[in-house]
């Protein structure tokens, strides 16, 4: 039988932030082992990945930023794809969905579409911000949610209760551009009608099958996998709009459809095809044969991603037709970081980058604290704690131990020469069983997606090795019976030569380290489980120390850092963009007193002020009426913006802004001078 082959993706990672280490720990680790493994084992394999380039993801970035989605994506698709090189991770591609590759390989998958006439036309209300005149994406919508009142929930799910909500069901509804109310208007867009795909979904997840055919592998998929789907599709699986009003991703191909854009979880699974597409194209190879026929298509994402890659990319997948459709989705759970939830905006994370600019040279130790804690089946935590305890009494005490000890005590004995083996004890046997048997139960594992288990079998075999030492005790041994310990040192060195291959989808540097020691290299999985890799004579080398202890200190320099920046002020916004201070100065501030005050009419949030600046009286609308009443202000000191451009608002002409600060609950308050200062003083 010819070997499966293999067409591998890892989520593409959103090019509006740094990967930290859940992302590493829940998706791009896993498939890199898997993959590394794969290709152990002689699979035609590719690993294919790139950044996720569009979406509102990226424009609200570049909006809080203060620079332009090109240049976020720039920024971050070289962050993260430098991360990925340092950190080894083998992709055979990492591509970017603004490439015009994918662009064109998008609009193809579309148009196909929709000639067979997959979509339907529908016609809709949507939010739309008449100030910036542009309708407005579910993230650029907040207001409160319906189900548990938090006042700022999202148009797309509300982050405190975890409802999925849609921008008509939020309360107060307030554009993120303009700080207004929006307004509803009538938009169409195309939609992929997914009712009628609910039973054949259902037999393709649950069992596999496709048309009464066996398609992907008969071994169920992740529970939590098939829970979501199903739970998913039993909700009734509507339509969805596969198109959006926004000039930031791929243009519709379609003429009548200027300002629309694909849906960016329509463009970017199809960027697994283009990526593919240039990874062909860069080695004369044809994209097809990655996406066609009899090849097992696998994507690892994290549990967010579920619902897209499991129901709504095979939909897309089957009525595009010819495309083979996913034989797994190994999906995972989340991982905390010491007692909390990763949080960009609280900045409570660990930053893979920052991690391997602080650590060179230490990414094996990370990949293998990250894969003993994947969050495989639960959530799981990463804990500063616990990478040093797993660093220092597994890495360092049993592994490290254990090769140390073998090539020492072979450089002292016989020269670096492996010496010849005798007969054999019983221990003896049992060892060399095990060494046949641990990496079936490696390879068992990792077909099944439990990398996690599958490292820790493979640590079982230098455990096996450490125990073996300290049981014969060759430093004691050598001086009764030489010849014994010949034996206990070949078989020392055999186990030492099995980890150098059975490490290297996990630690694949710590495993070339053991090949340079050991002068033997082999890339081979078929050669795990032999235990006469290393023939009498071969001469092996000095080894270094290969995992230096973790210091207490740097557990607590980590963990303060963290507290460190998590403090109350995160609920807020993130600083503002550097600015100059001739920028500064261009802002004309001074205090005014409010002279007379009034409600605008039809106007909630509204008071119509009369100011004295000091150099003139001029009229402010002010959106203060919910946190003050006009009586109570008038005779008030406040500060005052005086060159902002002049704007209409409800009628009225303003004339500058009165600064208030704002707490996290969007209480306003003036910010009043001490006694003795005047209306006209100026404020730097
Ligand atoms: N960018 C998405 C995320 O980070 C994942 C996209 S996966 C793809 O959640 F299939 F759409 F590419
Ligand atoms: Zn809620």
């Amino acid at each position: 039988m010819s070997k499966a082959k293999y067409t591998v993706t890892a989520a593409l990672p959103y090019a509006n932030g740094p990967l930290h280490l859940g992302h590493v720990a829940g998706v791009y680790l896993p498939a890199d082992i898997f993959v590394r493994f794969l290709r152990m084992n002689n699979h035609d394999v590719a690993f294919i990945c790139g950044s996720d380039e569009h979406g509102a993801a990226i424009t609200l970035r570049a909006k809080k930023e203060g620079i332009t989605p090109q240049e976020i994506v720039d920024k971050y698709n070289s962050i993260i794809s430098k991360a990925f090189t340092d950190f080894d991770i083998s992709f055979d591609i990492f591509h970017r969905t603004s490439s015009e590759i994918h662009h064109k390989t998008s609009q193809d998958f579309f148009l196909k579409l929709y000639e067979k006439g997959k979509f339907t036309e529908e016609t809709s209300e949507q939010y739309y911000d008449e100030e910036y005149e542009q309708f407005l994406a579910d993230r650029y919508i907040t207001g409160e949610c319906p189900k548990c009142q938090n006042p700022s929930a999202y148009g797309d799910q509300c982050e405190k209760c975890g409802s999925d909500l849609s921008p008509t069901e939020l309360i107060n509804p307030t554009s993120t551009l303009s700080g207004k109310t929006p307004v509803l208007r009538t938009t169409s867009h195309w939609y992929l009608p997914m009712a009628n795909h609910e039973d054949w979904l259902r037999e393709w997840i649950k069992e596999g099958k496709l048309d009464g055919i066996q398609q992907h592998d008969p071994k169920p998929w992740r529970n939590q996998v098939i829970g979501q789907c199903m739970s998913w599709i039993d909700g009734g699986l509507h339509s969805r709009a596969m198109t959006r009003d926004l000039d930031w991703g791929v243009k519709v191909p379609l003429p009548n459809a200027e300002g629309k854009v694909l849906y960016v979880w329509l463009d970017a699974p199809i960027g697994y095809i283009s990526a593919t597409k240039q990874y062909a194209l860069d080695n004369n190879k044809n994209w097809e044969d990655y996406w066609t026929g009899d090849r097992k298509l696998i994507h690892f994402i994290g549990k967010d991603n579920i619902v897209f890659h499991a129901v709504i990319f095979p939909i897309l997948l089957k009525d595009h037709g010819n495309l083979i459709l996913p034989d797994n989705v190994p999906a995972y759970e989340f991982l905390n970081l010491e007692g909390d939830k990763f949080s960009t905006s609280r900045n409570w994370a660990v930053w893979l980058h920052e991690y391997l600019e602080a650590y060179p040279g230490r990414e094996d130790e990370l990949k293998y604290v990250l894969t003993s804690i994947a969050p495989e089946t639960k959530d799981s935590e990463f804990t500063w704690k616990e990478y040093q305890t797993r660093i220092n009494s597994e890495l360092a005490d049993i592994l490290g131990n254990f090769v140390n000890r073998a090539l020492v005590l072979t450089q002292k004995y016989y020269e670096g020469k492996v010496p010849e083996r005798g007969e054999l004890t019983e221990e003896d046997q049992l060892v060399l069983a095990e060494i046949n048997e641990i990496p079936k139960r490696i390879s068992k594992l990792v077909y099944a997606y439990k990398l996690r288990d599958a490292q820790a079998e493979a640590m079982n075999l230098a455990r096996l090795g450490n125990k073996y030492l300290a049981d014969q005790e060759p430093w004691k041994v050598v001086k009764i019976d030489p010849k014994r310990v010949e034996t206990v040192m070949n078989i020392a060195l055999q186990i030492t030569a099995n980890l150098s291959v059975v490490l290297q989808p996990f630690l694949p540097a710590t495993a070339a380290k053991l090949s340079n020691f050991l002068n033997f290299k082999s890339t081979n999985w078929e050669d795990a489980g032999n235990g006469d890799l290393m023939k009498v004579g071969d001469q092996t080398n000095t080894p270094e120390i290969l995992f230096q202890k973790i210091e207490d200190s740097l557990v607590d320099e980590e963990v303060n850092k963290l507290k460190n920046t998590d403090n109350m002020e995160s609920k807020f916004e993130v600083q503002k963009e550097e600015v100059t201070f001739d920028d500064f100065t261009k802002m004309d501030i001074r205090l005014g007193t409010i002279l007379e005050a009034e409600k605008v009419e039809k106007a909630d949030k509204l008071l119509k002020l009369l100011v004295d600046t000091g150099l003139d009286k001029r009229t402010i609308v002010s959106g203060i009426a919910e946190h003050y009443s006009p009586e109570e202000i008038i005779g008030k000191t406040v500060q005052v913006l005086m060159n902002l451009a002049p704007r209409k608002i409800k009628g009225i002409e303003s004339k500058g802004m009165i600064l208030m600060a704002e707490d996290a609950d969007g209480n306003l308050s003036f910010m009043s001078p001490e006694k003795g200062f005047e209306a006209g003083c100026g404020i730097h």
